[in-house]
C-alpha cells in the first residue's frame, strides 16, 4: 500500500464522497439509514481533519510558505466541519434539524475536498517531491492508530472546542 500523504489523504475524500452519497440516497424517513451513514460520515471525518490538522498542515505550511493562505482558509474549513459534527453527534436522525445539518456539513467538506484536490494538492506534489510525501504519509498512519474516531474523544473534542473558543 502506498505511504504518499496525497495518495492517503484522497483515498479518505473518495471514501468521505460515497459516504455522503449513502446519506443522500436514503429515503427520508429511513432514519436508520440515515444514523448509520452520518455515524460513519462522522467517524471519516473526525479521523481525516485530526491526521491534516496534526501532520499535513503543519507539515505543509512549514515547507511551502506560499500555500499558507490556503492552508489558513483550509484550518477555518475544519473548523466549521468539526462544529457540525460535534453538533450532529449529539443529535438524533429523525431530529427536525438533522437534514439541514447534514446538508451544510455535506455542502462544506465537498466543496473543501474539492478546493483541496485540484487546488492545493498539485503544488504539494510539485513542492515536496515523492519522498518528502511517503515520510508524511508513513507518519499520517502511524497517527491514524490513535486517532479519535468520534467527536466526543478527547482529542477530538479539544479541537472542536479550540474551533468554537477560538
Ligand atoms: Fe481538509
Ligand atoms: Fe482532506
Amino acid at each position: 500500500m502506498s505511504t504518499d500523504a496525497i495518495v492517503i489523504l484522497k483515498n479518505d475524500h473518495k471514501e468521505i464522497r460515497k459516504l455522503f452519497g449513502r446519506y443522500d440516497k436514503a429515503g427520508d424517513k429511513a432514519f436508520k439509514a440515515k444514523q448509520s451513514a452520518a455515524d460513519s460520515i462522522l467517524e471519516a471525518l473526525t479521523v481525516h481533519t485530526y491526521l491534516e490538522n496534526e501532520v499535513m498542515y503543519p507539515e505543509t505550511r512549514e515547507l511551502l510558505p506560499d500555500l499558507e493562505d490556503d492552508i489558513l482558509e483550509s484550518y477555518e474549513e475544519h473548523h466549521v466541519a468539526d462544529v457540525l459534527c460535534m453538533e450532529l453527534a449529539a443529535m438524533k436522525s429523525s431530529d427536525e434539524r438533522f437534514d439541514a445539518k447534514m446538508s451544510v456539513l455535506i455542502e462544506n467538506v465537498t466543496h473543501h475536498i474539492d478546493e483541496e484536490e485540484q487546488d492545493w494538492f498539485p503544488q504539494v506534489r510539485a513542492g515536496l517531491g515523492r519522498k518528502r510525501l511517503a515520510e508524511i504519509g508513513q507518519r499520517m498512519l502511524e497517527l491514524k492508530k490513535t486517532a479519535p474516531r468520534r467527536p466526543s474523544e478527547p482529542g477530538a473534542l479539544k479541537k472542536a472546542v479550540d474551533a468554537v473558543t477560538a
